[in-house]
């Protein structure tokens, strides 16, 4: 475990311990505030995250902009945002289980060092990495679990409510329910400039 943050960003940023990392343009580490309470956890980098080196920048990431903003949170600011896996998967294909078991110490020592009340899965990938094997998005979005003292929650992929647009009002939902968990848990977030 490495105890500083840009050291863990240039350890990342050198990774070769996949294949993913011959077809990378960027490493996308992640963004946000490295002291945030509150982290969104995706699935991995699509094209245009790649091309840019940070999560969430295509449509989906802009829709996920919109809901963060609906609710105080914005990337540059109270919350911390990355992926189960760093490189892009070809052909934005899932990350396979040994790339996103390669790719894991480092999303480990992230949390470890930032700390979050609370952790949210965006889409199925990384809830059933996270939170549990089985987790259902349609049946258990918005879910409250607790695991080592971090609490978690699962809700719809920006591109899946691209694809499904009539999921958006549960998928917000949610959201709101992330607002007023915050409030109770970790209220500082709305203090963060
Ligand atoms: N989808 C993800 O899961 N993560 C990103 O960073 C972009 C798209």
């Amino acid at each position: 475990m490495v105890q500083n943050w840009e050291q863990l960003r240039e350890a990342a940023c050198r990774c070769e311990k996949c294949g993913l990392a011959a077809t990378r343009n960027n490493v996308v580490f992640g963004v946000g505030n490295p002291r945030a309470r509150v982290m969104f956890i995706g699935e991995g980098p699509g094209e245009n995250e790649d091309l840019q080196g940070e999560p969430f920048v295509g449509r989906g990431g802009q829709l996920l902009d919109k809901m963060l903003a609906a609710v105080d949170l914005d990337r540059k600011k109270n919350i911390y945002i990355a992926n189960m896996v760093k490189c892009r998967p070809p052909k934005n294909r899932d990350p396979l289980p040994e790339e996103m078991e390669q790719c894991m110490p480092y999303l480990r020592n992230q949390t470890a060092l930032i700390r979050p009340k609370i952790i949210v899965c965006l889409g199925r990938i990384s809830a059933i990495q996270l939170i549990k094997q089985d987790f259902k998005v349609t049946r258990e979005h918005g879910e409250w679990f607790e695991k080592n003292g971090t609490l978690m929650m699962g809700t719809f992929h920006p591109a899946a409510l691209l694809r499904n647009p009539n999921q958006k009002p549960a998928g917000l939902d949610d959201f709101i329910h992330l607002r007023e968990k915050i409030l109770e848990v970790c209220p500082e977030t709305y203090e963060m400039e």
